[in-house]
C-alpha cells in the first residue's frame, strides 16, 4: 500500500515534469516580430518551472526519507528509490570551503592547526589561511613550520588604536574587530572564496568538524533564512546535553566559535563592520534580520583556554564543562533537509507545545511519572533567568535571544529528560531589551 502510493507520487512527479518540456518546446513562436518576446517570455516561464520542478523534487526526497525511516523493511526492495535518492543526493565533490584560522601571539595556535591537518580530510576542498595580527615572531614561526599545508597571511595594519577614557581597557577587542574585516575582506575578495569557517587559535575540534561544515553548506547556500552553521552549543554542558551527536538543531542566537558563513553574507556586513565588539554587533536585529545558525547538540569545537581579552573566570566556571563530540557522524549521508526552515518550524512548534507543560518545582523533585519530554513556561525575563540559572543553563541575553533559543526556546536534557524552557504558545516575537 505504502509502496503503491509512492511509485504514484514518483509517476505523477515524472508525469508532471514531460507535460511541462512538451509545453516548453513544442509551442513555436509565431511572428517574427514577436519572436524576441516570445522567446523572453519562454525563458522565464522555464525558469518558473525549473524552479518549481526543483522544489517539488526536494519535497519528494525527504517523503522518500520519511518514509524510509517509518517502514525501513518495507522500503528496502524497492530499487528505484534507492537510484532515484542517489541521483538527487546533493554531490560534494566540487564544494570547496575556505578554514580561516585567527592567531595573534599565542604559539599554542599549534595545537589548533595540529588538529585542523588532522582531521582535514582534504588540502583542495578544505585550504586553510592563517591571518595573524600583532607580528609576534614566536607564533609566526610555528605557523610558517607547516609549509605548503597552509598559507599565512599578516595584518599590515599595526598602528596603535588610540582610545579614551573607559574605552582604553577594551582596545584587544578594537584589535580583533579590525583584523577580521581585514582578513575576511582577504578571503572572501582575494581569495574568493565562496564560503568561509572562522576558527580562532585557542579552538580544539571534533572529528567530524569538517563533516559537519560540508553536509550543512548546501543548506546554508540554499535557505536565505539561515546565515550561519556554528560547531557551538552554548548549552554544550555535558550535564545537560543528549549523547546524541546527529542532532542538529536550527538557533536564533549567533554562536561563533567555529562558523561558517557565505560571501554573500560578508557583502552584506563589510561596509558596515563595526570598531570593536563584533559579536554583540552581529547579534543585534539590525543585522540578524530574523535569520537562524544551524548549531549541533555535542558541541564539534571547544575552547582550550586563553590568556588575553577574553574572561578566565568565564573559563573556569562554564566553557572548561562543554563536551567536545568524539564521534564521527557521516553527515554528508544523511538526509539534512529537514534543517530547512519550511520543513523546520511547523514540526518545531508542533513539538514544543505538543508535550506537557510542567513547574521548575515538579521537574526538580522528580515527580513526573513519565521520562517523556516536558516543557517549562516562562512568561518574562525574570522567570526565564531564574529558571535557567536552577538548570544549570546560561541564563544571558544579546537583543533579547537566549543563548540556543529558537523562537523563544532553549532545549536541554535534565537527568535523562528532554526538556524545553519555553514562552507561551502565542509568542510574538523578542524583546531586544531583555538583557
Ligand atoms: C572590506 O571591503 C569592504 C567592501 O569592499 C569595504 O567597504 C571595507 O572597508 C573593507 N574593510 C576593511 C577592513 O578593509
Amino acid at each position: 500500500m505504502r509502496k503503491r502510493t509512492f511509485v504514484l507520487i514518483v509517476t505523477l512527479a515524472l508525469l508532471s515534469w514531460a507535460a511541462v518540456t512538451y509545453h516548453l518546446f513544442l509551442q513555436r513562436p509565431q511572428g517574427k516580430a514577436q519572436r524576441s518576446v516570445r522567446f523572453q517570455e519562454q525563458l522565464e516561464l522555464l525558469e518558473s518551472e525549473l524552479k518549481y520542478q526543483l522544489k517539488s523534487n526536494d519535497e519528494l526526497l525527504f517523503l522518500l526519507h520519511q518514509f524510509r525511516s517509518k517502514y525501513p523493511d518495507k522500503i528496502k526492495n524497492l530499487k528505484s528509490l534507492a537510484s532515484l535518492e542517489q541521483k538527487y543526493a546533493p554531490d560534494f565533490s566540487n564544494v570547496v570551503i575556505g578554514v580561516l584560522v585567527f592567531a595573534c601571539n599565542r604559539v599554542t595556535v599549534k595545537r589548533n592547526l595540529d588538529q585542523l591537518l588532522k582531521f582535514r580530510p582534504s588540502a583542495e576542498q578544505f585550504p586553510i589561511v592563517v591571518s595573524q595580527d600583532c607580528g609576534h615572531e614566536p607564533t609566526t614561526r610555528v605557523i610558517q613550520s607547516y609549509g605548503d599545508q597552509l598559507t599565512l597571511i599578516q595584518h599590515p595594519d599595526q598602528s596603535d588604536i588610540t582610545l579614551s577614557g573607559k574605552e582604553k581597557k577594551f582596545k584587544g577587542y578594537y584589535k580583533i574587530a579590525r583584523h577580521y574585516g581585514w582578513a575576511l575582506n582577504e578571503t572572501f575578495f582575494r581569495f574568493n572564496f565562496k564560503s568561509v569557517i572562522i576558527v580562532e587559535d585557542d579552538l580544539d575540534i571534533a572529528p567530524d568538524f569538517f563533516e559537519y561544515f560540508l553536509a550543512t553548506y548546501p543548506i546554508l547556500h540554499s535557505d536565505p533564512t539561515l546565515w550561519c552553521v556554528s560547531a557551538w552549543n552554548d548549552n554544550g554542558k555535558d550535564s545537560v546535553v543528549a549523547y546524541e551527536p546527529e542532532l542538529l538543531y536550527r538557533s536564533d542566537f549567533f554562536p561563533g566559535l567555529g562558523w561558517m558563513l557565505t560571501k554573500s553574507l560578508w557583502m552584506e556586513l563589510a561596509p558596515k563592520w563595526p570598531k570593536a565588539f563584533w559579536d554583540d554587533w552581529i547579534r543585534q536585529p539590525a543585522q540578524r534580520k530574523e535569520r537562524a545558525c544551524i548549531r549541533p547538540e555535542i558541541s564539534r569545537s571547544k575552547t582550550f583556554g586563553k590568556v588575553g581579552v577574553s574572561n578566565g573566570l568565564f573559563y573556569e566556571k562554564h566553557l572548561k564543562f562543554i563536551r567536545l563530540n568524539d564521534r564521527f557522524v557521516p553527515f554528508t549521508k544523511m538526509d539534512l533537509s529537514y534543517l530547512k526552515k519550511d520543513n523546520y518550524d511547523v514540526a518545531f512548534v508542533k513539538q514544543i507545545y505538543g508535550v506537557p507543560p510542567v513547574t521548575l518545582h515538579q521537574l526538580q523533585r522528580g515527580s513526573i511519572e513519565h521520562s517523556e519530554p516536558v516543557r517549562i513556561t516562562y512568561e518574562n525575563k525574570d522567570i526565564f533567568k531564574k529558571t535557567a540559572k536552577a538548570l544549570g543553563l546560561m541564563d544571558d541575553f544579546k537583543s533579547g535571544v537566549p543563548r540556543t533559543g529558537y523562537r523563544g526556546v532553549v532545549s536541554f536534557m535534565y537527568k535523562g529528560r528532554r526538556v524545553y524552557l519555553a514562552p507561551p504558545a502565542d509568542w510574538k516575537g523578542y524583546d531586544p531589551t531583555w538583557s
